[in-house]
């Protein structure tokens, strides 16, 4: 059911890939609730094509960019903003990747090169995005921006790998850039940390099938499910939540508060 939370807004999605992205579910959340968007991912995963799918469907302009690169990202804003007719509300950065879990590295055995591409990739994108649209004057006033987060971020998931130093990074980004954007542009930044959902990019993690099935026990609501972080990102993209800036929320059904359950305990 549309509230049309969104109506009248344009934005930016950055990150789906396929039907289980999180990207993709936002994004068709966001068009249920009458957004306009381009949609957005790395030229090479334009080419494997299951995006254009999810493009035609919600009538959204594809435009590559990748995100370490940011000559892509500037062209991406302007033609955003022209493709739209007006400056952006709202921007999704749904972005990781870290080749050290992909090549199955040990976190205190890292190749330091694969280490600067999963921070480069995973966090510094996250500031070039930001950097980029306020060079090409991309944001309206009021404008939400929002990053995906993992509470590795906090504490220790020793199979999260790389992938940890990251999320710490991009969540300080979202403080550090939002004190910036707040007072230069009214725009708020936040980033969601949400519980561990089955996604290309989740998966890649080892013993991900265990990490799911713990954090389920854990959780007093169980895990959150990507449509509901889906919800949760038009929610912080429509004008209920002005106010809220800085901030990593967690999205995870409790997870982040609770000490052991009686589930995890076998009572
Ligand atoms: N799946 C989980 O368990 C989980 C939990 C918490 C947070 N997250 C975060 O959610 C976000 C989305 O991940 P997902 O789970 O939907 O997986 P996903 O694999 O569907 O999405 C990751 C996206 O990053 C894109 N990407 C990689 N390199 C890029 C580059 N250089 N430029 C532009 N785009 C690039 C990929 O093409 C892909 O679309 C990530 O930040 C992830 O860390 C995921």
């Amino acid at each position: 059911m549309s509230h049309s939370l969104l109506q009248g807004k344009r934005g930016v999605i950055f990150g789906a890939l396929d039907s289980q992205s999180i990207a993709w579910k936002v994004a068709e959340k966001a068009y249920e609730e009458g957004a306009r968007f381009v949609l957005t991912n790395a030229p090479v995963a334009l080419r494997m094509g299951q995006i254009q799918e999810l493009a035609t469907r919600c009538q959204a302009p594809l435009i590559g960019a990748d995100a370490t690169v940011d000559t892509d990202l500037e062209n991406l804003f302007s033609q955003a903003v022209q493709e739209l007719g007006g400056p952006l509300d709202f921007v999704l950065h749904s972005i990781g990747m870290s080749p050290n879990v992909r090549k199955g590295k040990a976190y205190t055995d890292l190749n330091y090169d694969f280490y600067h591409k999963t921070l480069d990739i995973s966090a510094m994108s996250f500031h070039r995005t930001m950097r980029a649209a306020m060079a090409t004057n991309a944001l309206n006033r009021g404008a939400s921006i929002l990053a995906l987060s993992y509470i590795a971020a906090q504490r220790v998931f020793p199979d999260y790998n790389d992938m940890a130093d990251a999320k710490a990074l991009l969540e300080s980004i979202a403080r550090s850039f939002g004190y910036h954007l707040g007072k230069s542009h009214g725009v708020r930044v936040n980033t969601i940390s949400q519980s561990p959902t089955r996604t290309t990019a989740g998966s890649g993690v080892k013993g991900f099938d265990g990490f799911l099935d713990y954090a389920e026990r854990m959780s007093p609501l169980g895990n959150a499910s990507a449509e509901s972080c889906a919800d949760y990102c038009v929610v912080m993209f429509s004008d209920l939540t002005r106010m809220v800036t800085m901030q990593n929320l967690f999205h995870d059904g409790g997870f982040s508060f609770t000490g052991v359950s009686q589930e995890v305990l076998g009572l």
